[in-house]
């Protein structure tokens, strides 16, 4: 039977923007109860009003630096307090969404720099595997609960300019793939959703705010919107209890491979 997300505690990660503040407002529209975090706390505050909106049972938000182990450790007393409220029926996380990450640059390792490689090692690598850790303690055993981690067709597959941000994805769908292996036996399903191009602002933080360069990267084409994905997770972490979605790859009909995207001419459209 479909798993009801109704009054469930949902954990998003990178909610201020793209996929996390889509998923916030589809979660929210199954009723769930939701965690968001990033380090724009005045963008997530929105997303959790809009969240409200579409019908979320509560939305609550918080400072999340996922490349720093302090601010991931606060976070998770703060969502875990949330949890025990004495108001709240249900005293475990239910959903866990890591999503927060990106790419810095599109450098070639000739000329990459250190803070580029440091940001997307850290968001997408360390920022998943300390978020993990932290959250795992709230996490119902037997449930139905998730973990599901935000990969990236660049974990599958490799571009010029993209070496460390592959490299960071596909370290996400190894790790993905060992805790699936540890999980074994609680109950707890863990997976990874696997896009390929979405337009959201990855183009615009990977091109540190040319948003001409980042509009190209889309141009004559129909990529992904931020609700693709985020009405795949909902429907994900909403399996009946005994089925998990290892992993799920999903990419714009105009786009075969990860470096092959058809692109219509202007009269074409
Ligand atoms: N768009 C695509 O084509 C695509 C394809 C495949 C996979 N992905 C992956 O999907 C995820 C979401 O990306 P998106 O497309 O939605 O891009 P986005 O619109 O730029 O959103 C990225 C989110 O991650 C957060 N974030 C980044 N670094 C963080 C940190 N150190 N601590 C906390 N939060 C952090 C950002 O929040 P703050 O800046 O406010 O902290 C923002 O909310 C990323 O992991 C990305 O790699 C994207």
């Amino acid at each position: 039977m479909k798993l009801s997300l109704k009054n469930q505690w949902v954990l998003i990660t990178g909610a201020s923007s793209g996929f996390g503040a889509a998923a916030a407002r589809a979660f929210g529209a199954a009723g769930a109860k939701l965690l968001l975090g990033a380090r724009r706390v005045d963008r997530l505050k929105n997303v959790a009003a809009e969240a409200k909106i579409s019908g979320a049972a509560e939305a609550h938000f918080h400072e999340l630096d996922v490349a720093d182990t302090a601010s991931v450790e606060e976070f998770v007393a703060w969502a875990k307090k949330k949890i025990a409220d004495r108001k709240s029926q249900i005293k475990n996380l239910h959903v866990l969404i890591n999503n927060a990450g990106g790419a810095h640059g599109l450098d070639t390792i000739a000329d990459g720099k250190d803070a580029d490689w440091e940001a997307m090692i850290q968001s997408n690598v360390l920022g998943v595997l300390r978020v993990t850790r932290a959250a795992l303690p709230l996490l119902a055993r037997d449930a139905g609960a998730s973990i599901i981690n935000l990969g990236s067709v660049a974990g599958r597959a490799v571009y010029e300019g993209g070496a460390v941000y592959c490299a960071a994805k596909a370290a996400e769908l190894q790790i993905t793939r060992a805790l699936r292996l540890e999980l074994l036996g609680t109950g707890i399903r863990v997976g990874t959703l696997d896009p390929g191009l979405a337009e959201t602002e990855f183009s615009l933080v990977r091109f540190k705010g040319d948003a001409a360069k980042a509009k190209k990267i889309y141009e004559g084409t129909n990529p992904l919107t931020a609700e693709d994905i985020a009405e795949t997770l909902v429907w994900m972490t909403s399996r009946p209890a005994h089925v998990n979605i290892d992993e799920l790859i999903i990419k714009p009909v105009d786009q075969a491979a990860i470096g092959k995207v058809y692109r219509r001419m202007k009269k074409e459209k």
